[in-house]
């Protein structure tokens, strides 16, 4: 007899692939960068590749991998405890240090405590700040971590339209509750514009509120030497959180929160994300070291200069009507299409070419955008994006014939 639950999950799990919903992974062989090898049914194949988050090309970097190779001769593989019990390393405090200095000149006070992942360093803060007598403010595209810790953490939920600063100043004059949170994405994950920060700032001192950003996808290539999206917009105040996210531009793994002391001595005493889990390995603090090396120095600069001519070049180079690029001046170059089937198709068209472009849908995105989320890298070639950018108008031409066909 089978248990009632797996015939559940199979009807549901089919039901995934009757709306173009299952997703699938595949295995990376060697390391991540602009072309890489990947495990398939006819065997290994190598995809020229535009969906990771590796922004400045530090992934594969040989020196934060013989950092963390040193990191691991001297401290051995795991931490072997929470922080609090005896998992706290000299290299994790060395970090933290680094992230409390580097975010000093926009936090009063400010100190930065790391966390073994971003998802967890996001539900750590709203956890730990909020209960039911906060009231949080949440923007509408924010990333699933955030939206989790609001939802864990029992406060009254607010969601304000994206980047509507006035539906949101409207939603803050109505409240009346003790405490108040707006927590918000810098850079939008799925859509790749940024937060109105200096407004929501300017909000959150009006009306007492702390202000949480999450800055997954801006440390390390927003801002001078890659500070993030504080610093890419000149701001500075008592009422801001920041989380800034390692497996990104930094190339590594794990997060970081920097907010003013006693915010971080809360967390290190009540977040239960960070008490009751184990610290993580010193060695990855040893390849966050040399990875903010480079980001903070002359190659941080030119690796996000190069960026910034990548991204150009894509866009100057696209021409996708039917479909839709999005106003992003970021990494993430999203390409809306709508439909699941037709963007899992286009997709799978471009892997047939060998791109690895990533496709994009609900619940991830709202139904009916689904989108092909592109993503550049420093490490990308000018021929690498032009290759791209053939393979997409040629969908896209496809598509505008296929258009004036049925009409
Ligand atoms: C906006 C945003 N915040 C947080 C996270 C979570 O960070 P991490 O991958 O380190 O858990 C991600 C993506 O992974 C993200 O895109």
């Amino acid at each position: 007899m089978t248990l009632p639950w797996l015939d559940e999950l199979q009807a549901r799990l089919s039901d995934l692939d009757t709306r173009h919903q299952r997703r699938q992974r595949r295995a990376v062989q060697a390391g991540c960068g602009p072309e890489m090898v990947v495990s398939g049914p006819d065997g290994p194949r190598r995809l020229l590749a535009f969906c990771s988050n590796d922004y400045l090309g530090l992934a594969a970097h040989p020196a934060l991998a013989a950092a963390l190779g040193e990191g691991a001769r001297r401290a051995g593989t795991g931490s072997g405890a929470s922080a609090l019990i005896s998992g706290h390393h000299l290299a994790h405090q060395r970090v933290e240090e680094r992230f409390g200095a580097l975010l000093a000149p926009h936090i009063p006070n400010c100190r930065a405590l790391l966390f073994g992942t971003g998802f967890l360093a996001n539900t750590a803060v709203i956890t730990a700040l909020a209960d039911r007598d906060t009231a949080i403010f949440s923007e509408a595209l924010n990333h699933a971590s955030l939206v989790d810790g609001v939802r864990l953490s029992g406060a009254i939920r607010h969601v304000y339209p994206h980047a509507d600063i006035e539906a949101l100043a409207t939603l803050l004059r109505a409240s009346t509750a003790v405490r108040k949170m707006i927590v918000t994405d810098a850079v939008f994950s799925m859509d790749g514009d940024l937060a109105p920060l200096a407004e929501l700032l300017a909000l959150a001192e009006e009306h007492g509120a702390l202000l949480l950003v999450d800055d997954a996808h801006g440390f390390g290539v927003l801002g001078p030497g890659g500070a993030g999206s504080l610093a890419h917009f000149g701001l500075r105040s008592q009422h801001l959180i920041y989380v800034g996210t390692l497996g990104k531009a930094i190339g590594v793994a794990g997060a970081f929160v920097a907010a003013h002391e006693h915010v971080i001595e809360w967390l290190v005493q009540r977040a239960r994300p960070y008490v009751f889990s184990t610290a993580p390995p010193p060695a990855l603090a040893y390849a966050i070291d040399a990875a903010l090396d480079i980001v903070g120095g002359a190659s941080g600069d030119a690796l996000r200069a190069t960026l910034a001519l990548r991204i150009a070049r894509l866009r100057a180079g696209l021409d996708v009507h039917p479909w839709r690029l999005l106003p992003s001046s970021t990494a993430i170059q999203p390409i809306v299409i709508g439909e699941n089937s037709r963007t899992m198709a286009v997709a799978a068209a471009l892997l047939a070419d060998g791109i690895w472009v990533a496709g994009i849908r609900p619940p991830t995105v709202p139904a009916g955008s689904a989108r092909l989320r592109v993503t550049v890298c420093a490490a990308h070639s000018e021929n690498q994006i032009d290759r791209l950018v053939a393979a997409i108008n040629e969908q896209a031409s496809n598509d505008r014939s296929r258009i004036e066909r049925s009409c």
